[in-house]
């Protein structure tokens, strides 16, 4: 009965949004704040943005590209993930300081480790531009136009909005292009590396714990932000100080309980809440089983590597993080699209869609043409992510891409810097070769294999008739290419002059290479043999183009539909919040999960003999000892992580996770693997992001590291 009224509740709810669903502006937080208040918040809308006041926005950053961090001292300390900090942790290890192993902790502001190329973002101010953004588009413009002009009143608006500062503007769509928002950003390049755990706490349970609760993975790291002596943004100099934010955050000790409101606040990077019935299909049924099919081949030969010696594991194992991340969410999320019947929820909202648009002219035709573009699209989807996923799949192949590219480099400057970040490439793929000519070589078989037994590799059919003339094909390929012999290739790139551009093509790489992608995205090629001449590159941006003009449209629609609905625009990398409360879930028959997990699950899952849930000997000596300060929760417990439904996505990663009374109590850093359809649609029966506690981290900064320099830093409330 429960379910089916819960269905009806969904059909009902389709475009509105479910409770705890929804990423908002935070400049429009108004709109949130009486509900968020209801909710259990004691803080306003203004505490949390306001621009002509120091506010929490001002203590929450973009940290890099993708992820989010925060403020908690007043001295620029800055907290965000150990995995958004892992490429920073990683590249400043050397085999005598290897700080991904052992960790790392500055004693003073003079050990802290600079770390070029790293930016942190803050927000300034955000305004909507909307109307300048469209001034002059008109209706019959087609979408090149139209794209043309307004990015020429973008430049232009944001060249204008920080004329004469040091702020970047960056102004992005919302609602498909319905609306435009600018950012004023101050961007910070003088970020060093303070503190890290090991990575078997920063990184406890690895991928095997990554994206599933009950879980215990201890991922923090710890930078801070310098800046000049006027305390603006300035590259990396001796003489910089210390940052000191307009805003840190206070750190509350008291945790969160089953219910209490909590609160996210960062960066998400991407969510496709209001695409049709046709793209979610796509999305689930199409495109991710290909994914998860072709990397589980990769992702057994890495692992059987892995397993085999320390090196190796060394060797893969940020590949495999990375390939196995989506891998996993997108198993989790077709499951639950499917579960929930997201493409029939769809369907059923746009035949009402259809009911209310048939006596608008705008709207009437939207639907239909959007499914006709997504008939055009699907099968060239498909190919593409045959390509991205098999044919790019093995270190061979992506070198043969670089030659491929070197053909096309007219100008012999361009073609000598090609080639010599070629040969440090290769050079790179023969250190230790013989391992990983296995590896490698068997990835590039399987893989290839396995699409033209799909049927995406029908240019193989000429010379093959089975399986096994397939793979002796690929093995000859893979033996005669130069790209198997060190000499051969790097005497070639050494030596390389447009004279030998020929030669490229005569590669049985090279030239399977192009084949594979002539065939993806039908152009016409000159070696191999002919398949396709359409040009499906142009057809595939003609479809997208269209999709995205449809959508505008769709999209605009929707809201005028249902007036009193406060839609939430989709992730764009732009500052958002979350609000939920801490809760549990029933992730299947039978089972029901708590909220929280405590050291206790630390020590449940250790094994000295799985890499995953290696446990450091002084986090045992301080557990044997109960030796928590004053970091356990009411029960005594030390607190590890929690659940609550917050509606987060990737970008969130380091997200402060914050109280009712706008205190840090955690670090948002993962999403539950039953509910990752989030991206598409929010179940709060199933959607949970899963958080530091700031106790436990607080309790590895302190009783773990010693590192008490750091905590005399923060600012914890009594
Ligand atoms: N799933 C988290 C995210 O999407 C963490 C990924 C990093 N951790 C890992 N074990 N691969 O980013
Ligand atoms: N781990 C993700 C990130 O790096 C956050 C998890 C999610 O996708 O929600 O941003």
């Amino acid at each position: 009965m429960k379910k089916i009224l819960f269905f009806l509740f969904v059909i009902a709810t389709v475009t509105t949004t479910f409770a705890d669903e929804g990423m908002w502006i935070p400049m429009l937080l108004g709109k949130n704040e009486a509900d968020m208040q209801k909710q259990g918040m004691r803080i306003t809308a203004k505490d949390i943005y306001d621009i002509n006041n120091a506010c929490l926005k001002d203590a929450v950053v973009l940290f890099g590209g993708g992820c989010t961090g925060e403020y908690v001292s007043k001295q620029g300390l800055l907290f965000t993930n150990h995995h958004c900090g892992y490429s920073q942790i990683a590249a400043r290890s050397t085999l005598e300081h290897n700080y991904l192993a052992n960790g790392f902790w500055a004693k003073s502001f003079s050990e802290e480790i600079p770390c070029p190329g790293l930016t942190v973002t803050r927000l300034v101010r955000m305004e909507d531009v909307t109307t300048q953004v469209l001034e002059g588009i008109s209706n019959d413009m087609d979408e090149k136009e139209r794209n043309a002009l307004i990015n020429e009143n973008i430049k232009k608006i944001g060249d204008k909005a920080v004329e004469g500062t040091h702020y970047k503007a960056v102004i992005k769509p919302f609602y498909y292009g319905n609306q435009y928002f600018m950012y004023i950003n101050e961007v910070f390049s003088d970020v060093r590396l303070v503190g890290t755990p090991p990575s078997n706490i920063g990184k406890f349970g690895g991928d095997t714990d990554n994206w599933m609760w009950p879980r215990h993975t201890g991922d923090f790291s710890v930078f801070r932000v310098y800046a000049d002596k006027d305390n603006k943004p300035a590259p990396y100099s001796a003489d910089n100080q210390p940052y000191k934010p307009l805003k840190h955050l206070t750190i509350s000790l008291k945790g969160a309980e089953q219910n209490d409101f909590t609160f996210v606040f960062g960066y998400p990077g991407t969510t496709q809440r209001y695409i049709t019935s046709d793209a979610v299909e796509l999305i689930a049924n199409v495109t991710n089983p290909v994914r998860i099919a072709l990397r589980t081949i990769r992702l057994d030969h890495y692992n059987n590597a892995m397993n085999q010696d320390a090196a190796q594991r060394l060797k893969y194992s940020s590949t495999v993080a990375s390939i196995a991340n989506g891998w996993k969410k997108w198993q989790g999320e077709t499951i639950g699209v499917n579960r929930l019947e997201v493409p029939k929820m769809k369907r059923e909202f746009e035949q009402k869609f259809q009911q209310w648009a048939n006596d608008k002219p705008e709207y009437r035709d939207v639907l239909p043409q959007l499914a006709q573009n997504y008939a055009t699209l699907k099968p060239l989807e498909l190919k593409r992510t045959y390509f991205n996923e098999a044919v790019m799949a093995s270190d061979f192949m992506k070198r043969a891409y670089a030659m491929w590219q070197l053909e096309s480099i007219l100008d012999n400057e361009e073609a000598k810097a090609h080639c010599e970040k070629l040969i440090k490439t290769n050079e790179k793929y023969f250190t230790d070769f013989e391992k990983h000519t296995i590896v490698d070589k068997a990835i590039f078989i399987e893989t290839f294999t396995y699409m033209w037994q799909k049927g995406f590799a029908p240019y193989l059919d000429k010379k093959c008739h089975s399986k096994a003339d397939v793979e002796k094909l690929l093995s000859n390929v893979y033996e005669k290419s130069m790209l198997t012999h060190k000499d051969k290739v790097i005497s070639f790139l050494k030596s390389y002059n447009s004279k030998k551009k020929s030669k490229i093509r005569k590669d049985p790489a090279v030239d399977l290479f192009n084949t594979a992608h002539s065939y993806t995205f039908g152009e016409e090629y000159k070696l191999g043999e002919l398949i396709d001449l359409n040009n499906h590159r142009d057809t595939y941006r003609t479809a997208q183009d269209n999709i995205s003009r449809l959508m505008r449209i769709y999209v605009k629609g929707m809201m005028e539909m249902q007036p009193d609905v406060n839609f939430f625009p989709d992730a764009n990398l732009t500052l958002r919040v979350a609000y939920g409360h801490v809760d549990g879930f029933k992730p299947k028959d039978g089972v029901s999960y708590k909220p929280y997990t405590t050291i206790e699950g630390i020590m449940q899952k250790e094994n000295p003999d799985i890499y995953d849930y290696v446990v450091e000997p002084r986090l045992k000596e301080l557990y044997n000892n109960k030796d928590f300060g004053t970091y356990t929760n009411s029960k005594g417990e030390l607190p590890v992580c929690f659940i609550a439904t917050n509606h987060t996505t990737g970008g969130n990663s380091g997200s402060p996770v914050i109280n009712a009374d706008g205190q840090l109590i955690g670090l948002n850093f993962d999403r539950c693997w039953e509910g990752t359809m989030s991206d598409i649609l929010f179940d709060p029966e199933y959607c949970r992001n899963i958080t530091l506690d700031i106790r436990y981290c607080l309790f590895i900064i302190d009783k773990f590291a010693g590192a008490q320099n750091l905590i005399n830093e923060l600012d914890i409330a009594k």
